[in-house]
């Protein structure tokens, strides 16, 4: 199976410090991958090298097959769209969802108006859009509907590669789980992967085939969400699934765990 995109033994250092620590894996046309970790453990500085937002100290991204570099950033933009926590940040204010989509349409495609206006009928449609939520202003909508349209506007130049930054964290649980439903289908109906950072083990076990553990900028373990869940190896992939809310879940034992693992590889 062909991999759309590769992460080779990717570092990366601010200074003395290292975010990311030789970090690999391949993710397949189609396929779902989650970067799982606490705060501060490397998966958004991963993500932003992906897309070529941040540069690698060493290693390298593969895309289709080939290898990227700042000469490949424009061809790259088409590709691979990202997808922040803060969907109000990366929507422009003044632009309702419809002339956001139009514009990013007349950017990437040479077609005509009416083969446009379908198409951003079309993207409204694939994000459950209604027609008065795609005229407002971002202002107007929710967290969720702002969202929404930032995921059209990301599917809209036709991504392989759709790598989403806690891009459901900051929502209320109940519309944290309609963004995730949307996506599972939009993954079923186009030819787009995914590569979904998360903290939480709960939510990315919704939408993810493959799993990989993030702890301090290492990648500690590669798994998948049923695996994580039934046998996990690393001590900090074992915390993650402790913390899955269940019937007699104890946050304060999980806070005594975390302290312990802090602890237990702080000697290592
Ligand atoms: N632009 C930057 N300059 C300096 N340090 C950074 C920068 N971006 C991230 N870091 C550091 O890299 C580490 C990993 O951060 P980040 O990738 O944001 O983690 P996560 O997304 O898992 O919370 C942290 O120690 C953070 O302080
Ligand atoms: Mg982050």
């Amino acid at each position: 199976m062909t991999n759309v995109l590769e992460a080779v033994e990717l570092v990366k250092r601010f200074g003395t410090n290292t975010a990311v620590e030789n970090v690999s894996f391949a993710l397949r046309a189609g396929g779902s991958l989650a970067l799982v970790g606490e705060s501060g453990s490397g998966k958004t500085t991963v993500a932003r090298m992906l897309v070529g937002l941040e540069e690698a100290t060493s290693g390298k991204v593969v895309h289709e097959g080939m290898p990227t570099g700042r000469g490949t950033r424009r061809a790259l933009a088409r590709r691979i769209q990202m997808v922040f926590q803060d969907p109000y940040l990366s929507l422009d204010p003044r632009l309702s969802a419809t002339d956001a989509l139009s514009r990013v349409l007349r950017l990437h495609f040479d077609e005509n108006s009416a083969a446009r206006r379908a198409r951003i009928a079309e993207l409204l449609d694939s994000v459950n859009l209604s027609s008065r939520e795609a005229n407002a202003l971002p202002r107007a909508l929710s967290g969720g509907q702002r969202q929404r349209i930032a995921i059209a506007r990301a599917l809209a130049v036709e991504p392989r590669v759709l790598v989403l930054d806690e891009a459901t964290s900051a929502l209320d649980v109940s519309v944290q789980a309609q963004i995730l439903t949307l996506l599972n289908r939009i993954r079923e109906e186009r030819e787009v992967a995914y590569v979904f950072v998360a903290h939480d083990l709960a939510v990315v076990r919704e939408v993810c085939d493959d799993l990989l553990v993030m702890y301090r900028g290492l990648a500690v373990e590669s798994t998948t969400p049923g695996d994580a869940i039934d046998a996990p190896r690393h001590p900090y992939t074992r915390l993650l699934v402790e913390s899955l809310p269940r019937p007699g879940w104890d946050p304060a034992r999980i806070a005594d765990r975390r302290r312990e693992l802090e602890k237990e590889i702080g000697r290592v």
